[in-house]
């Protein structure tokens, strides 16, 4: 078969996808409409005229302004169950979504409203889409470690509906140090862990991820590179990296395409998967990811064989499960 076929067809696990990321443009005047929000764009091309960012915090200061538009229940349900739409068509068989409670919980929202409508979701999927579906929970890094404690407390009650923690937003003047102690009582609890880490950050923030947070991945990780020992300790541990190339190239973490370092990751050993990150953002989902990046970087069939069964090893399904999709 031809290479984007394959691409396309291929049964394949997503494991760094913020689900707040995946709001289209459409869904957030649908829902302002709904919950009687007043949005500062007139239109949704407006809105996504409006998605041209020279950084993270450009974006991310779009992207929490978009989320403001979820107030129930079903608000978070309708956009979790369009983004596992998506899902399905890409052929993903397991997610692992990244959400964000303290951007809703800081406006006002119940951390149960949002969890109660991700979860369904989730479940739903399952059944009606065979697509297998597992949340996990992120604590914003510019909040403080106080925050992060009040949003692990809030969450207990749900325990069972989330399978881990991570680290997300703005990088710089973050460092993982700072959520040492938040990180060491959900590792207790059982927690998985994983965190963001050399996206705009250093090298030594993934260092630190993996000595001071114990993260058994690390979203993005790109910046690795810069620190050859890191690189040899990554690929000797096997550590996942949760690689987002379109996410790269909107923030300018790379100039184009054919400059992003994916393909070297894959030569030095390391254990790359490909992301969205943000897809309605970063202007396209997870095959689209592939795609791209393939082209740009002239990969073969055989490495997108070894990224799709890494997306399934580094996953945090049962062996049982691993087993009958790798
Ligand atoms: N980096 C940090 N925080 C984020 C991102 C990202 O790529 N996407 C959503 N929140
Ligand atoms: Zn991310």
């Amino acid at each position: 078969a031809r290479l984007p076929e394959l691409l396309q067809a291929m049964p394949k696990a997503e494991l760094h996808m913020h689900i707040e990321g995946s709001l289209e443009p459409e869904l957030i005047f649908a829902l302002a409409q709904r919950n009687g929000v007043a949005l500062s764009y007139p239109s949704v091309e407006d809105l996504r005229k409006a998605y041209a960012f020279t950084d993270l915090q450009s974006f991310l200061d779009i992207y929490y302004a978009g989320a403001s538009v979820l107030l129930k229940e079903d608000d978070f349900h309708d956009m979790a169950w369009a983004y596992l739409l998506k899902a399905q068509e890409d052929n993903i068989r397991h997610t692992e979504l990244f959400f964000d409670p303290q951007t809703h919980t800081d406006r006002g929202v119940p951390f149960e409203v949002v969890i109660k409508g991700l979860s369904r979701a989730c479940a739903r999927a399952k059944t009606e889409l065979g697509v297998s579906a597992s949340l996990i929970m992120c604590f914003l890094r510019h909040l403080s470690e106080e925050s992060a404690f009040e949003t692990l407390q809030a969450s207990l009650p749900y325990r069972e509906h989330f399978i881990g923690v991570g680290l997300d937003s703005g990088e710089r003047g973050n460092p993982p140090e700072k959520f040492a102690r938040v990180f060491a009582k959900c590792r207790e609890l059982g927690l998985h862990l994983v965190a963001h880490a050399g996206e705009e950050g250093p090298a030594a923030y993934i260092v630190d991820a993996l000595d001071v947070l114990h993260a058994e991945r690390i979203d993005h990780g790109v910046r690795c590179v810069e620190d050859p020992a890191l690189v040899e300790r990554l690929a000797k541990q096997g550590t996942a990296l949760t690689v987002c190339p379109l996410s790269n190239i909107k923030l300018c973490v790379f100039d184009k395409m054919d400059a992003h370092n994916l393909g070297h990751l894959l030569e030095q050993g390391l254990k790359v998967t490909i992301n969205s990150d943000d897809p309605a953002y970063f202007g396209g989902y997870l095959n689209q990811n592939f795609l791209e990046t393939f082209e740009a970087l002239d990969l073969d069939a055989q490495a997108a064989y070894t990224l799709a069964r890494n997306s399934f090893e580094a996953s945090f399904v049962s062996e049982a499960d691993k087993a009958r999709w790798i």
